[in-house]
């Protein structure tokens, strides 16, 4: 049976989610922030050891100015609430992407949020904020200093994800099946989950019944 260490979710459909209830996109978003608390609790019951969610990519800016703020406030208010619940199960709380764009307020809540938890050893849960994967292999190449003797092993140190072991199973919501800039490099030899499942909609039970599939799949990594 296969090992799962890492699962990564694109989270997609608050929004069609909050129209059919006739609301506002922001609505969506505020469900599934809880959808986020109540997933990472499941994971961190089974025994997962990283749970990484897209939260906000580096394409999200282009969004209307009322919804970008409406994201940052959410994330703010999310990590304050949740701090204690953090604490209770064990979770690491992590990020990756660039948050030097974001306010200094949030950035000081997630750097708080980053060493309160430091010591957690059970589940990493982190955020892709300011995350595409474009700009974190920029990012990541303009960190090369001896360009000769670079390998996967050292490149791979120079992404955000250094501390993380690769992503064993991508999943998306929300009914399209593409990637959207998240994890090229960390995705390579991941298994691929696609669900019509708004992300409002997304069960712990959902998510049990796709961990079945993949521990079902023979994974041969390029071998026989
Ligand atoms: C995609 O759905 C979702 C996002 C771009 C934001 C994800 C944010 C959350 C799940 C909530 C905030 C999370 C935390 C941790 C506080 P969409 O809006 O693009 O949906 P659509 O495709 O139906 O329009």
């Amino acid at each position: 049976m296969n090992v799962l260490n890492h699962i990564a979710i694109i989270m997609d459909g608050n929004g069609r989610w909050a129209k059919l209830q006739n609301q506002k996109r922001t609505f969506g978003h505020k469900k599934g922030a809880e959808i986020v608390r109540k997933l990472t609790i499941h994971s961190s019951n089974i025994g997962l050891k990283y749970l990484t969610l897209y939260a906000f990519s580096t394409e999200n800016w282009k969004r209307p100015k009322y919804e970008v703020d409406f994201l940052m406030k959410l994330l703010d208010s999310y990590l304050k609430k949740e701090l204690v619940a953090y604490l209770e199960n064990n979770v690491r709380f992590n990020v990756i992407g660039d948050i030097s764009k974001f306010s200094q307020k949030l950035q000081k809540t997630i750097e708080k949020t980053i060493e309160k938890t430091s010591s957690c050893n059970g589940l990493t849960q982190t955020l892709a904020i300011n995350y595409g994967s474009k700009d974190e292999i920029i990012r990541a190449i303009k960190k090369i200093k001896d360009i000769d003797n670079i390998d996967e092993k050292s490149f791979e140190k120079l992404l955000d994800t250094s501390d993380m072991p690769p992503v064993d199973m991508l999943i998306r919501t929300g009914g399209e099946q593409r990637i959207s800039n998240f994890l090229l490099w960390q995705i390579a030899y991941a298994e691929l989950f696609f669900t019509k499942t708004l992300w409002p909609d997304f069960t712990e039970n959902e998510l049990d019944n796709i961990i079945e599939k993949f521990k079902n799949i023979s994974r041969r990594f390029g071998g026989i």
